[in-house]
């Protein structure tokens, strides 16, 4: 499903690929962490090659709903839960560098933003008994929140806190942008090139499908790390939800003009979205860990519903899903990578608040390249893990072995055979796992082709389940996808699925 903000932004050009050339850095993703990185190294003067697997924007932050917001729903609680007043501190200070930075830029840049009002507002007694932590949480780190009753939503609440004057964009229109920065400043951006791997080497060697390069220093900014020694696919919870773009009668007047985001479950996301002369919502919510979730439609269709109740007559214009990683300590992993020797660097586990902490990420590693010191990036760097982080870092395991077991099982016990299938492919949209012998294999039709895949996830060996939205075979333990004929997605895998003939 295609974002609003990728329908209507005309595709970037690739720059060719030059085996065995040789590069100050290798940023790895094109998405804002990758770029904004790139785009203060090529300032600098050095020679900057961006590698991106699909196209610039194609994963999370083509797909995001791009608030700039410093108020973060219940996020700085749950920091303060897991890290020092220090930690929680240097947080805020990082993330309103990376709002003004991007501010900034924007301005510079002449693209266009909205300022907007935030609102965390509450449904439930519980709900408001949060948002009074989160202001206390927030007060202490320097954030000056307001609790109001004043909401202006169409329907009741109890209450919400409200931090006034942040920000909203056109995720694809601020990439665009970094994109041709980053080129003024002699810096390339490949599309269509997936790194398999990295050399730490010197310089490292990073190996694409189309050839290795080299470089100084390459930043892995993958979403999830491409490399598994860091082991930061056990230390990251992912989370996949869902965002609507809907036209409602008698907008803008009919729709509130603030930014919002429920404190309670099932949480909704709530902003407007200027297109040309007209201005619609976008609705988000329904998250859940990725590939666990075997009824997704209901997702959209529950958006919906619920927007419908609030905005009578509301038409939807689009719709999709996209996925962001949650760090057990509720920070983000960015910095040196664990046996990189000093040249390998990377940006994860922004929580969905990557338009600020993506900025704060490449500020701070561009800050670590180039020398530069930012208190409370040496702060974050420096952090350590509490035993409220370890319990987190159990408990997540413990689900991604159970759901390894359970699907394993699934598909030997349960799952037809492959050839059984053959005479009875799957619905149109449809998808199954199946077995060969003792192999689990994925059979899907979409758009009227058929196709058996592997249903092992080349990462670590989880078995996939269909994703009817999305038409994609997702991984339920550390949330690689692939599409129906195998295509790696996203995800810490870095390979396809076989093919079965
Ligand atoms: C539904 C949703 C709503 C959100 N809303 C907000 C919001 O309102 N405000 C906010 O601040 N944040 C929000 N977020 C979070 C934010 O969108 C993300 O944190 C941010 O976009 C992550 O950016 P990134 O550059 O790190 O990752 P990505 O945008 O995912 O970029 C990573 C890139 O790396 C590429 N890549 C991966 N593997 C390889 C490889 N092996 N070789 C080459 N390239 C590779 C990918 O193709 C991709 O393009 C939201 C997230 C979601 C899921
Ligand atoms: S993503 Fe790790 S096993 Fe699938």
């Amino acid at each position: 499903m295609t974002s609003l903000w990728v329908d209507t932004q005309a595709p970037a050009q690739s720059d060719a690929f030059v085996a065995d050339a040789e590069y100050d850095a290798v940023i790895v993703g094109a998405g804002l962490t990758g770029l904004v990185t790139a785009l203060l190294l090529a300032r600098s003067g050095m020679r900057v090659a961006v590698l991106e697997a699909r196209t610039v924007g194609a994963v999370t932050t083509g797909h995001t709903t791009a608030k700039l917001s410093l108020l973060q729903g219940s996020v700085l609680s749950g920091i303060r839960q897991h890290n020092s007043h220090e930690v929680l501190r240097a947080y805020v200070d990082g993330n309103r560098e990376g709002q003004a930075w991007m501010l900034r830029y924007l301005d510079e840049r002449g693209v266009d933003y909205q300022r907007r009002d935030a609102y965390t507002y509450a449904n439930t007694a519980d709900g408001r008994a949060r948002l009074e932590e989160e202001q206390a949480v927030g007060h202490a780190a320097g954030l000056a929140t307001e609790l109001t009753e004043d909401v202006a939503l169409p329907f009741e609440t109890r209450g919400a806190l409200l931090l006034r004057d942040q920000a909203q964009f056109n995720p694809m229109h601020v990439l665009a942008a970094l994109v041709d920065d980053v080129r003024r400043h002699g810096g390339v951006i490949i599309e269509g090139a997936r790194v398999h791997d990295v050399d730490a080497s010197d310089p490292a060697i990073v190996t694409t499908q189309r050839g290795s390069v080299r470089a100084a220093q390459v930043i892995l900014a993958t979403g999830t790390p491409i490399l598994d020694r860091g082991l930061y696919f056990a230390k990251l919870i992912p989370s996949r939800s869902y965002v609507s773009a809907y036209r409602v009668p008698g907008a803008p007047e009919a729709i509130p003009q603030g930014m919002y985001l429920s404190i309670d479950s099932p949480s909704r996301s709530l902003r407007t979205v200027p297109v040309g002369a007209e201005e619609l919502l976008l609705v988000g919510g329904n998250g859940h860990p990725v590939g666990r979730n075997p009824h997704t439609a209901q997702s959209v269709d529950d958006l919906d519903i619920w927007t419908r109740a609030q905005f009578p007559g509301a038409q939807r214009t689009h719709s999709w899903s996209a996925q962001d990683y949650q760090s057990v300590n509720m920070v983000p992993f960015v910095g040196w990578f664990p046996r990189g020797r000093g040249r390998i660097f990377v940006a994860t586990g922004y929580n969905k608040w990557g338009m600020t902490n993506a900025t704060a990420a490449a500020l701070s590693l561009s800050g670590e390249i180039l020398g530069g010191r930012m208190a409370w990036a040496d702060v974050l760097h420096h952090r350590v893990s509490r035993p409220a982080s370890f319990l987190t870092a159990a408990k997540a395991g413990a689900e991604v072995a159970a759901w390894a077991a359970k699907r394993w099982a699934d598909a030997e016990t349960t799952g037809e055979d492959l050839f059984e299938v053959r005479a009875d492919a799957p619905a149109e949209g449809r998808g199954r796992v199946t077995h060969e012998g003792l192999r689990p294999v994925g059979v899907s039709t979409v758009d009227g082709v058929t196709c058996a895949v592997s249903a092992v996830c080349t990462h670590l060996r989880g078995v996939l389940g269909w994703n009817e939205t999305e038409r994609s075979w997702d991984c339920p333990l550390h949330g690689s996808r692939f599409a129906a004929d195998g295509t790696l997605l996203e995800g810490p895998a870095t390979e396809d699925l076989a093919v079965i003939d």
